[in-house]
């Protein structure tokens, strides 16, 4: 990072190696109307919604960050859409000054009746997670889910303008690891994007360890058996965790996000806010910053602007998933991914 850089954008936020951070994940709710095996027990217990972000404690967060150059907020959960009054922090996120692009990962259960509102709201985008285009299959890896519900959620998406569609796939062994093929096959027939990501072994849903993760080359390599070789495609900006590939006669693209066997911690600009308010510095690190408590013991917008910028200054380094597993305070749906 130069000098130059810091003079362009006045109170932007930089950490200690000189990554710009601009980007938001914004947790709604560690809630879910699914239960996927990789992500949480079966018997998953949620936090009471009084400990959750209320509607303008959110909101007076997402402006400190939007002060603090934050352009950028994809809402995560557990599952986004059941947070009760969705539609609305939608819309009001969407009207704060300097946030330019909202988005939103979901499972895309309850996009059917949601996706029009939430694009009427101000939405952009949505990612959609299917981790297999196989009812069964979809249904025993989510344990509740009807794939039905999901491909209806991703039709009206697309008719709501929420685009590109991007679907993730993450890739489990033993569960949906031949599933990619028929997943890659949808960039034929749609202009979606289909990314693959390699399963993190979060410790605490122990059937889930190292032994389930499908390495991006094997994947890749598998696909490339059933339609012939893959072609990097231009445009790439070195932020996004999934390098763009393309089949030969395709619409869509391919991304591989490989968390495990390629880190990308380098080209991180993000941070995440959780839903129970606090600004966790990376996914694989419990380095955390509690802005809750401070907002409800009355502390003004400089002091969680300033609280913001130095928490954001200390974002740790990586991670070393290929060696260690991760023994996290949280479950993923406790984070957002
Ligand atoms: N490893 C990788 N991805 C995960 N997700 C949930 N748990 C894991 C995990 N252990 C994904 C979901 C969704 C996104 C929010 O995170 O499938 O696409
Ligand atoms: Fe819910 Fe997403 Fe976790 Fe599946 S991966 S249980 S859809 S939060």
């Amino acid at each position: 990072m130069s000098f130059i850089t810091l003079v362009d954008r006045p109170g932007a936020m930089y950490d200690s190696y000189g990554r710009h951070l601009h980007y938001l994940r914004v947790s709604l709710t560690d809630a879910c109307n699914l239960r996927c095996v990789y992500c949480m027990p079966e018997d998953m217990v949620f936090r009471k919604q009084a400990s959750l972000l209320q509607y303008e404690e959110l909101l007076l967060l997402v402006r400190v960050a939007a002060s603090l150059g934050v352009d950028k907020i994809r809402l995560t959960g557990g599952e986004p859409t059941v947070r009760r009054g969705v539609v609305d922090l939608v819309r009001g996120i969407k009207s704060v000054p300097g946030i330019r692009r909202l988005t939103m990962t979901t499972n895309g259960v309850r996009l059917a009746e949601l996706a029009a509102p939430l694009a009427e709201a101000g939405l952009d985008q949505v990612n959609i997670s299917i981790d297999s285009l196989d009812p069964a299959r979809f249904r025993q890896i989510t344990r509740r889910g009807d794939l039905e519900d999901v491909w209806q959620g991703l039709i009206a998406a697309e008719a709501a303008g929420l685009e590109p569609i991007k679907i993730n796939c993450v890739v489990t062994r033993g569960f949906n690891d031949g599933d990619v093929v028929d997943l890659a096959r949808l960039t034929f027939e749609h202009p979606w994007d289909v990314r693959f990501i390699e399963l993190m072994p979060f410790g605490k849903v122990s059937d889930f360890q190292h032994s389930q993760v499908v390495p991006s080359t094997e994947t890749r390599a598998r696909i490339e058996v059933a339609f012939g070789p893959l072609i990097a495609m231009p445009g790439w900006d070195g932020h996004d965790p999934a390098r763009p590939y393309g089949l030969p006669g395709a619409q869509g693209r391919l991304g591989f996000i490989s968390s495990v066997s390629e880190p990308f911690c380098e080209g991180c600009t993000r941070l995440r806010l959780t839903a129970d308010g606090k600004l966790r510095l990376c996914l694989l690190r419990d380095d955390e910053a509690d802005l809750l408590t401070p907002l409800r013991a009355g502390a003004d917008f400089a002091t969680l602007r300033q609280l913001m910028a130095d928490a954001a200054y200390h974002k740790p380094w990586g991670h070393r998933l290929e060696t260690e597993e991760i023994p996290l305070s949280r479950e993923m749906s406790q984070i957002g991914g």
